[in-house]
């Protein structure tokens, strides 16, 4: 037993509408999901209010994004206090697509980190290789430099789930091999006992994200240091349950 309280997110990302979310709710509402679990559903900025009015409460929200200042000439941006407004506790940051399609450095994430934290939030810290990183055999010292950042900018361990999501795996169908996923969470928290603490290298929830499935689940669930998910296609489907339910 590792002590660590199972986690699986859902990142929606940009998909879905009312109707669609709406239908989504209601399957994990009626749903029998295993109360050891921490669940969190990360829906688009616009839905954010809808989805928490609709979702039964023993589900998390997460926003996808949020801005580092609390307010000001930012158009378009979302700060933690307006997510909190909306009964949000969660937020997703450094997720590869906001660092590979969107160009957000790890400065940036950093101080999305520090702000988010201060203002109350959870935070989903997301890292992880590019396919030719990991060909380069650089994996270590990619994820530990995110890592890095990262953790410079958190002083509350409590409110941090760090999400290794090989950028490689997301949105490819090509998981990584419970082994491959094992091998990273295990060097991270080797990296976290080093660098951070014993005791946040103890109790922080590392989750793998990258085509989790409901078929791929269970094996990946199994890993010692492998503390849940972060899930992005099938979060979107009815095996969302079966991968909540992965270590029940
Ligand atoms: O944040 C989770 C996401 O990046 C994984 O996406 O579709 O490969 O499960 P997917």
């Amino acid at each position: 037993m590792t002590g660590r309280k199972f986690f699986v997110g859902g990142n929606w990302k940009m998909n879905g509408d009312k109707k669609s979310l709406g239908e989504l709710i209601k399957t994990m509402n009626a749903a029998k999901l295993n109360a050891d679990t921490d669940v969190v559903c990360g829906a688009p900025t616009i839905y954010l209010d809808f989805v928490r009015s609709k979702l039964d409460a023993k589900i998390g929200v997460a926003a996808q994004n949020c801005y580092k200042v609390a307010k000001g000439a930012f158009t378009g941006e979302t700060s933690p206090a307006m997510i909190l407004d909306c009964g949000v506790k969660w937020v997703i940051l450094g997720h590869s697509e906001r660092r590979h399609v969107f160009g957000e450095s790890d400065e940036l994430i950093g101080q999305k980190v520090a702000h988010a934290l201060e203002c109350g939030l959870g935070v989903i810290a997301c890292i992880g290789e590019k396919l030719d990183e990991r060909e380069a055999g650089i994996t270590e010292k990619v994820v530990y430099a995110q890592t890095k950042v990262i953790a410079d900018n958190v002083k509350d361990w409590s409110k941090v789930v760090l999400a290794y999501e090989p950028v490689w795996a997301i949105g490819t169908g090509k998981t990584a091999s419970p082994q491959q996923a094992q091998d990273v969470h295990d060097k991270l928290r080797q990296w976290m006992k080093a660098n951070v603490s014993e005791a946040v290298a103890s109790s922080v929830r590392i989750i793998y994200g990258g085509s989790v499935t409901g078929g791929t689940c269970k094996e990946l669930a199994s890993q010692k240091d492998v503390d849940g998910f972060l899930v992005g296609g099938a979060a979107l489907k009815p095996e969302i349950v079966d991968i909540i339910n992965a270590k029940a």
